[in-house]
């Protein structure tokens, strides 16, 4: 198989990350609910991993990250459980994930919340100007979610110059670093950013079932989930403290330790050699797909400004048939149609034709994985 789905989920993961699933699972309890030396353990390997993680997001007390059950969870987290009256508003771009518009979408159903979506062309794909216009305009925007990078069509937003946007505005900043933690450089500081959301299973080459949320001191977040903490037991009210109050219940300690493990393979690795591996792959499969006939690719192809992720179609083949055959005649494994992003498709107007084909990029893409879906797709179009 040639694996070519990484921004779905990166395959496959360093091997110490299996191996820490499989013995974590086996040998540690779950911190703070029970006596056994292996909660105690559990404990301390467990302040390890949020250590890791506030590393790796630039992000200076630990203890200010939250382990969720992905990047959707804590996304919905961050939105849903963000404080918004009727006749507030949020602000987002117009290639959001649905983990990100779509709890945007429900806190306007239930609770009147207005939503303001940010223009989109390929050259430009966050309009600053038109944003800071959408800022002065509406003093009711409460709110501002981005996605860091679509998944659909591996653009990078601005996102150090929407956090300063939100600063000079007074307003709360949420990325969505689904496609980018692991991929490019994240400071929380740096870019004025008040809760981010990353996964374990992408490009930290965790497992899936885990993710974070860092929420910047003063945000006022409200818990979003009711249960025990194992620590203050005896309290009936839980602390809407970071991070007992947003991790109830028993936390899946084998999928944070393995996560921990991904997180150490990136920083031992170092995230410009995987950058820099990743692009001139990108680069390699860029140049093939512009010399296909019928091909089209969407969204710009400038490589400072992209991660590792093409959109593409093939005049005469719908997206799905065509990725469907890909795999069954040629082994080749991607992702086809709408990715979870309709407004992306919308954007670049593939929505039409039920959205694209989808090639990602990981450490472990070989030239011959990218040479291998360009020789099907001459094959194909020949
Ligand atoms: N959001 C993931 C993707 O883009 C699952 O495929």
């Amino acid at each position: 198989m040639h694996y070519l789905d990484n921004a779905a989920t990166s395959w496959p993961k360093p091997e110490a990350v299996y191996t820490k699933m499989d013995s974590a699972f086996r040998h540690l309890f779950s911190p703070k609910r029970g006596t056994a030396k292996a909660a105690r353990l559990g404990a301390s390997q467990l302040d390890e991993a949020r250590g890791l993680v506030a590393s790796i997001l630039k992000v200076k007390n630990p203890q200010r990250i939250c382990f969720m059950g992905g990047a959707t969870h804590a996304l919905n987290a961050a939105i849903l459980a963000f404080p918004l009256a009727e006749g507030d508003a949020i602000v987002m771009s117009a290639i959001e994930h649905h983990a990100v518009s779509r709890p945007i979408r429900k806190v306007s159903r239930d609770k009147g919340v207005r939503f303001h979506v940010v223009p989109y062309t390929d050259t430009n794909p966050f309009d600053l100007s038109a944003f800071e216009a959408l800022l002065k305009s509406d003093p009711k925007i409460r709110l501002v979610a981005t996605t860091h990078a679509s998944n659909v069509l591996g653009s990078v937003l601005p996102i150090g110059e929407i956090g300063a946007l939100c600063k000079k505005y007074g307003k709360t900043y949420l990325v969505d670093a689904a496609q980018t933690a692991g991929v490019l450089p994240i400071d929380v500081d740096a870019f004025n950013i008040d809760m981010i959301a990353i996964p374990g299973h992408k490009s930290l080459y965790g497992p899936p079932g885990v993710g974070a949320l860092f929420i910047r001191e003063g945000v006022p977040l409200q818990t979003f989930m009711e249960g025990g903490t194992g620590g203050d037991s005896g309290r009936h009210e839980l602390p809407p403290t970071t991070p007992d109050g947003f991790e109830v219940g028993t936390i899946p300690l084998p999928q944070i330790l393995a996560l921990a493990e991904g997180i150490r393979w990136v920083k031992s690795t170092g995230l410009d050699a995987i950058h820099d591996a990743e692009m001139r792959l990108l680069a390699r499969l860029l140049d093939g797909l512009k010399s296909i006939q019928k091909l089209t690719i969407y969204g710009h192809t400038n490589l400072q400004l992209k991660t590792p992720v093409v959109s593409f179609n093939v005049a005469g083949h719908a997206p799905k048939a065509l990725g469907e055959q890909l795999f069954d005649e040629f082994g080749i494994a991607l992702r086809a149609g709408f990715h979870c992003a309709p407004m992306a498709h919308e954007a670049v107007g593939s929505a039409p034709l039920g959205g694209t084909v989808r090639a990602s990029i990981g450490f472990t893409t070989k030239d011959e994985d990218v040479d291998a879906l360009l020789a099907a797709l001459t094959k194909i179009t020949r």
